[in-house]
């Protein structure tokens, strides 16, 4: 297994938690659409990994009710104290060594969390291990390349895209991929899901919205790291955070890819 250290486990936890709920509440709509799409119901078993600050393990254990159960693999799932009920069972594990049943969950969901494994594909072989046949892959990853800025100040507008080599160059320098939303159809195809469902979520957002909040917040938490890169300055961060909060400035910050595909049946 590949070592590397998840890029926000060292940031401060409030702010971390902060910005988890801001990405739950700009996210879990869509999510939750796909999540129904796959004919979620009453009953099933269902895999979270890297349930964050929890809301969609929460839900999920809703709407699976009593005879249903949830299972979130957290590296750290420090977030989720309270979280626990008697049909959602939280493991402390890395997805990529977790010790899951086979063949056991009839939906397997992953939000924002293949992006941080250089061997996402080890990730990958155990999710669709732990999967039924028949059973559903929801995958949602982002693709930072989509990254465009349309309207604000000349300035602003060069430290967002700065801002954005300085992304990329994080992710590389740790093996990862900054696009890596764009693999997952051809991921998912190559090892046999069917019935894919692709969606390619890239918002074009005015500042203030929640998306230009989500990466704010994740540019204050992740600032030195991306000062550490030398493609940007302290002066860059601090005009990528003002085009963030300024409402006339129009931006895409990033893409979502949200793939589902079904695991066959013998
Ligand atoms: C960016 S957060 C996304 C949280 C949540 N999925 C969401 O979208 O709201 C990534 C989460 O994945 C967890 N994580 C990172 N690497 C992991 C791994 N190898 N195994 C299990 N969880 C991991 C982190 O601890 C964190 O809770």
């Amino acid at each position: 297994m590949a070592q590397s250290e998840y890029v926000f486990q060292r940031v401060e936890d409030q702010k971390e938690l902060e910005r988890l709920r801001m990405i739950e509440l700009v996210f879990d709509p869509a999510s939750r659409r796909r999540l129904l799409g796959t004919g979620l119901q009453a009953g099933w078993r269902c895999l979270e990994v890297g349930p964050g600050a929890g809301s969609i393990m929460t839900w999920m254990g809703e709407v699976v009710g009593p005879t249903g159960q949830v299972v979130a693999v957290d590296l750290d799932p420090k977030f989720l104290s309270e979280a626990e009920r008697p049909n959602v069972r939280i493991m402390r594990a890395d997805i990529r060594t977790a010790l899951l049943p086979q063949q056991s969950f009839n939906v397997v969901h992953a939000r924002y969390v293949l992006i941080h494994l250089p061997d996402y594909e080890v990730a990958l072989t155990k999710m669709l291990d732990s999967l039924k046949p028949g059973g559903w892959l929801v995958l949602e990853e982002p693709d930072f390349s989509a990254s465009r800025g349309i309207t604000g100040g000349e300035q602003e507008l060069a430290s967002l895209r700065k801002v954005n080599q300085a992304i990329e160059h994080m992710y590389a320098t740790l093996r990862m991929d900054y696009a890596l939303g764009l693999k997952l159809p051809a991921l998912m195809q190559r090892r046999g899901l069917q019935h894919l469902t692709v969606e390619n979520d890239a918002p074009l957002c005015a500042g203030g919205s929640g998306m230009a909040k989500v990466m704010k917040m994740s540019a204050k938490q992740l600032g030195e790291k991306y000062l550490a890169t030398g493609v940007v300055g302290q002066s860059d961060l601090e005009r990528y955070c003002r085009l963030a909060d300024d409402p006339n400035t129009w931006a895409i910050y990033y893409a979502t890819i949200a793939v589902s595909g079904r695991k066959a049946v013998g």
